[in-house]
């Protein structure tokens, strides 16, 4: 290939797949905004997820906390992290986010589920992402890490800005947007250092008052890790399950034919759910760092290089699924990648799956199909990918 591609031009944002095709023939390689590193091939993104050793979580620390920056607690969360400091915050807060998470939340999630459908005005275009995608993982986040729901505005703004620091290019000059930041470092600081400050004085029968009680070995959580977690709640929890939904939506308009049958039968939700993270996963790239020189398909990446270990690119990888351009929620034998894989896998995954699952019954309860209003505007990130607004008609009949 010639050039470096761009995976922040609009073009590309708006359907980064052709690009992704000519990434896999030539799949080590860099690419810009910034002179990454990028890994296509499925097989060579599994292979760097189960090597911590050479493909160090660091590299998510180095990209979410520029000099500029200064300070970020989702930065210093265990996200950043290699084993061993990871094993230990892993099983602490596997103690808390345990399969009971979901059993206390499965009845509130229906029901901020159905409240959001029953706002949706059938028959009148609306911004879906608004109506739709955001409050709902937004009142599952704010319920977790104990935000008022009703904030959720409030919350998606913090994600979003903390979600943009990767899309600012390393070497950039200062300017009023890095300002913005650092304002919401603090501000998010603030708020979730009065919900842990709080529970510490009135436990509740919560997530946050898990966390803080968590015991593994005698060791604890101290309240800078218990920070850095809620920050990286915050942010892998909300906008990857926003842009799930949206995707979901987005395929639904594009085939009517699927609303039929999911209506039919709701079983098959889960399989349809699958494909989608298959087909538009809404994390994209994942970043490492190189600890040392590494060499794949005969390409040496040196020792300290960034590397985007690319989901979406790997989700359309034709030697793993044949046909994979086209959306098909029969295929057998999944192995798609929009959760990660080895130590770092997803803690969320399972929440993430119940959300979209009782969102998708909601939605395919109340209306019966869904058409496009308008063109769609697309984010801007190298890591994660979906519409900033999506208008949509919901149809009763
Ligand atoms: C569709 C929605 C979601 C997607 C696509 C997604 C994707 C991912 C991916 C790819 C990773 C791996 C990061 C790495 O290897 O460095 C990850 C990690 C993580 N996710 Fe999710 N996620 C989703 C939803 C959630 C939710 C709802 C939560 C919690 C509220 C969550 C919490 C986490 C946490 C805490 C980690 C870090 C795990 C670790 O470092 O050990 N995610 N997620």
């Amino acid at each position: 290939m010639s050039g470096r591609v761009n995976l922040l031009v609009p073009e590309v944002r708006a359907n980064p797949y052709p690009t992704y095709a000519e990434l896999r023939r030539s799949p080590v390689c860099q690419v810009d905004p910034g002179g990454y590193w990028v890994l296509t091939r499925h097989d060579d993104v599994v292979a760097a997820f189960k090597n911590p050793a050479v493909f160090s979580n660091t590299g998510m620390r180095m990209v979410t906390k520029p000099a500029w920056l200064g300070h970020n607690p989702f930065a210093d969360s265990m996200i950043g992290m290699d084993p061993p400091n990871h094993t230990r915050l892993r099983t602490l807060v596997n103690r808390a986010f345990g399969p009971p998470v979901l059993a206390r939340l499965e009845s509130r999630i229906r029901g901020f589920a159905g409240a959001i459908v029953d706002r949706i005005p059938e028959g009148t275009a609306v911004d879906f992402v608004d109506a739709f995608c955001l409050p709902l993982p937004a009142s599952v986040i704010g319920e977790l890490i104990g935000l008022d729901p009703a904030q959720h505005h409030l919350y998606k703004r913090w994600a979003d800005d903390l979600t943009s620091i990767t899309s600012i290019p390393p070497g950039t000059a200062e300017s009023p947007r890095m300002a913005e930041i650092r304002a919401t470092v603090k501000e998010t600081e603030h708020f979730m250092g009065r919900v842990l400050a709080n529970r510490r004085v009135e436990p509740r029968d919560d997530l946050v008052t898990d966390l803080i009680n968590a015991r593994v070995d005698g060791e604890q959580l101290s309240d800078a890790e218990l920070m850095n977690f809620m920050f990286l709640l915050l942010v892998a929890g909300l906008e990857t399950t926003i842009h799930l939904l949206s995707h979901a939506m987005r395929v639904l308009m594009e085939h009517p034919d699927l609303v039929e049958r999911l209506r039919a039968n709701r079983a098959q939700i889960p399989r349809f759910l699958e494909e989608v993270l298959r087909y538009e996963p809404p994390v994209q790239a994942i970043m490492r760092v190189t600890t040392a020189d590494t060499e794949i398909r005969g390409v040496t990446i040196p020792k300290g290089s960034p590397v985007a270990l690319m989901m979406g690119a790997a989700n359309r990888d034709e030697t793993h699924f044949p046909d994979a351009e086209t959306f098909n929620m029969d295929r057998e034998g999944m192995n798609n990648l929009p959760f990660g894989h080895g130590v770092h896998f997803c803690l969320g995954a399972p929440l993430a799956r119940l959300e979209a699952k009782l969102g998708l019954e909601a939605l395919l309860t109340r209306f019966a199909r869904f058409t496009s209003a308008g063109p769609m505007e697309w984010n801007r990130s190298m890591t994660v990918r979906g519409p900033v607004k999506m208008p949509v008609v919901a149809h009763a009949k």
